[in-house]
């Protein structure tokens, strides 16, 4: 876990075979499900011609690889016949003139925004014709859009971050203690934050596949940097509302940039969806008062704070955010216009005889959206889709069938947060432009899952009058709508996916230190205790190790408001109690913490772990999954211990993997996360991210003592032992016999 983390329409080329071209279309994860729909919209006059040659004999899809043992090797494992290469790694020049520096210290914060970013997360590969056009069938070329979550900022200067050492705790050697908020450690180099700061946002890149292998494109006029200081609109809702003005804006129509940007959704219409999840850790705000009633020193006190402070606490804005980053305390680099006060707005405090108009007291309240990026144009304007709410957005991913309503799903990860859908007003037709405002208007859900294995979705509407909201209120204080209508806390959402074969929606509960006993529901129905280390470092408690959950919409349809559901697996250590491996895991697909999620167009489900449980026995891996369906098992019966406190939760839980339905794929490098997945539409290039490699610094916590040791010094630039600092990196990996991966 990161230590800033809390938490198209294709013109179908004539030359290739039909056959392949409808297998494609009805495959890809755009898939456009459902009997009722196939026939209709983009799918007409593929279908009748589906007899003509070349269709393979039907063959139950099967996990074809070997699994990979867990490591706690600093490399990439992968299984036998198969090759990972790096694609794009953090320092990247993406322009013409661009050079890689022999150290990655040594890139300024302008070569920083005109190259590849660091924390590499969501991602999606959107195919590109010959001529340069939209085309979901392209395997030889096309972008590929990353999310940079965050930076690990030991790795990004030479010394680490520089602080004014007068502020700083005198039991540290030159950070703030972790953890210590009483002291206003103050930043002191505009040039390192600015770089900070340009390492964060998206990028998109141009690849493409010369002599069987993957590049990417230096200089290629689609490639593009998005920074937390990009102008980007505001819209929907909270357009133009009060809430957003800001000396920026007056109007609240713009914002300059995306922060934190972690999973990633797409839409039917060819655009990138990024998603903002710990910007709340940006923000400074110094008139939190420390008060004796608030148990966490340096948050919002909830006693005495006032009714705005009260609405930034509910998001988890503090006296200090991020112990490391602390930009708002940082001199401004010299600028203007877009480049005008690019730290000092991250402090939130009212300045003295202002106006919220004449100062950054509202800043916060425009980062916490899912933001629609249009990657095939460089020069568009993203925009912050404020309908879709306001909170640490984790992923935004589509369900979508001709004639229905789109639904969109999203984690919010925090401990104890929700699910929430979208349901557009605009019906599916499959050939919506490129360019549309389909995602400013529609319904805004949480979820709630009932003991009996069905749920409901609890619509965010200011014409309820329990909420007591104006829909602009509910577009930006969206956790606030859904706790006032009861949805269901769960144990930290982060992906949702959605399964090709049959519409059903996964979402990974990646763990939750606070579940308890008492807690304990159906749906997040684990608190136990797990040692870490040997000999035993620490014991961790609460749903350890995470969970997935799934759901099916009643009649698949996306605007359903109720819904079965079922746990499909539960993450533990093989060799854990039978209580708490309910899964039955084995040494070949025993996992904890899982993260990313992604069903490939076959219907194979992809699941990336970000760990901090079971790293003293493997790095973070991605495994390969085969599921069944939400009521495939039955309900199971949960014995909770954690101390001496004992009790039982009835679930329900789908029947449980096998050694065969579910392998483990792809082990990471030391102190890395595996996030972020796309492939080619011929399913023989698969693209996966390596996250903050080194960052853990081994066993321990991050800490500044891990600078200059030898953690991690994988896809490192620098040659001298010492002195290499790991990075990020998108991953290729393709089958040695040129075959399709995993099957
Ligand atoms: Fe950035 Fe919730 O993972
Ligand atoms: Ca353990
Ligand atoms: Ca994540
Ligand atoms: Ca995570």
């Amino acid at each position: 876990m990161s230590h800033n983390h809390p938490m198209e329409n294709s013109n179908p080329s004539a030359n290739q075979h039909l056959d392949s071209l409808i297998e494609q279309r009805m495959s890809r994860r755009d898939v456009l499900k459902g009997g009722a729909s196939i026939g209709a919209g983009v799918m007409m006059g593929s279908v009748a011609l589906t007899g003509c040659g070349e269709t393979k004999a039907a063959e139950p899809l099967q996990l074809k690889f070997n699994a990979v043992a867990k490591s706690v090797a600093d490399s990439v494992t992968v299984p036998s016949g198969y090759t990972a290469r790096p694609l794009v790694s953090w320092g990247d020049p993406l322009f013409s003139g661009g050079t890689v520096p022999t150290t990655i210290t040594a890139l300024t914060s302008t070569q920083q925004e005109q190259a590849i970013g660091d924390h590499h997360d969501g991602m999606y590969y959107f195919g590109l014709s010959a001529a340069g056009l939209p085309d979901r069938n392209s395997n030889d070329r096309g972008l590929l859009v990353i999310n940079h979550e965050a930076v690990t900022e030991d790795f990004v200067h030479a010394n680490g971050p520089t602080f004014d050492k007068t502020t700083l705790d005198s039991s540290s050697l030159l950070l703030p203690k972790a953890g210590d908020y009483s002291k206003d450690s103050v930043r002191t180099d505009a040039e390192e934050c600015l770089k900070e700061m340009a390492l964060h946002g998206i990028s998109v890149v141009e690849i493409v596949k010369q002599n069987g292998n993957y590049r990417y494109v230096q200089g290629s006029p689609f490639n593009r940097r998005l920074t937390p200081y990009t102008p980007m609109q505001i819209s929907g809702p909270a357009r133009g509302s009060d809430l957003l003005k800001t000396v920026y804006d007056t109007t609240a129509t713009k914002a300059r940039g995306t922060l934190n940007n972690c999973a990633n959704g797409f839409t039917p219409w060819g655009t990138y969806l990024t998603c903002e999840e710990n910007w709340a850790g940006y923000f400074g705000h110094a008139d939190v008062k420390h008060d004796a009633n608030d148990t966490t020193a340096g948050r919002i006190s909830l006693a005495s704070g006032t009714a705005e402070q009260k609405r930034q606490a509910r998001y988890g804005i503090a006296r200090h955010g991020f112990q490391q980053l602390r930009w708002y305390s940082a001199p401004d680099p010299i600028g203007s216009g877009d480049r005008a006060n690019l730290m000092s707005r991250f402090q939130l405090q009212p300045q003295a005889g202002m106006t919220a108009t004449q100062d950054y007291r509202n800043e916060a309240n425009t980062f916490g959206y899912v933001v629609e990026i249009d990657p095939y144009d460089p020069m568009s304007v993203p925009k912050k889709r404020t309908a879709l709410g306001r909170f640490s957005h984790e992923g935004c991913w589509p369900k979508f069938i001709v004639g229905k309503k789109m639904a969109f799903y999203m984690g919010d990860d925090s401990r104890g947060e929700y699910l929430y859908k979208f349901v557009t007003d605009a019906v599916f037709t499959g050939s919506e432009n490129r360019v549309n405002d389909i995602l400013d208007n529609g319904t805004l859900y949480a979820a709630k899952f009932n003991a009996n294995g069905m749920g409901e979705w609890l619509p965010l509407v200011a014409s309820n009058t329990t909420l007591a909201m104006s829909a602009v209120e509910i577009a930006v204080f969206t956790r606030e709508a859904a706790d006032k209508l009861g949805a269901t806390k769960m144990d930290r959402p982060e992906w949702t996916a959605v399964n090709p074969k049959n519409g059903e929606v996964y979402l990974t509960l990646t763990n939750n230190s606070q579940r308890t006993t008492a807690t304990a529901d159906a749906a997040n129905p684990r608190a136990y205790s797990d040692t870490f280390g040997n000999p035993t470092t620490r014991t961790n408690n609460g749903n350890v190790n995470g969970h997935i959950i799934r759901l099916a919409e009643t009649s698949d349809d996306p605007a359903a408001t109720t819904f079965r559901w079922d746990i499909y697996a539960f993450g533990a250590e093989a060799d854990a109690a039978a209580s708490v491996n309910l899964s039955g895991l084995t040494d070949s697909n025993d996992f904890s913490s899982p993260d990313g999620l992604w069903f490939d167009p076959r219907g194979i489900l992809w699941i990336q772990t970000d760990d901090g449980a079971y790293l003293d026995e493997t790095n973070c891996m991605m495994l390969a999954a085969i599921p069944g369906k939400v009521g495939d098992g039955g309900p199971v019966t949960v014995n909770n211990v954690i101390g001496l406190t004992a009790g039982t939760v009835v679930t329900v839980a789908g029947k449980a993997p096998t050694a065969d339905n579910l392998k483990r794929f792809l082990v990471g490098p030391k102190g890395a996360e595996i996030t972020g997945i796309d492939m080619t539409p011929d399913r023989k290039a698969l693209f996966v991210n390596i996250q903050h490699p080194g960052e853990s610094g081994g066993f321990s916590n991050y800490s500044q003592t891990s600078l200059f040791t030898e953690q991690s010094s994988f896809n490192a630039l620098e040659l001298t032992a010492g002195s290499r600092r790991a990075r990020s990196v998108t991953l290729v990996i393709t089958k040695d016999d040129g075959g399709e991966i995993a099957v």
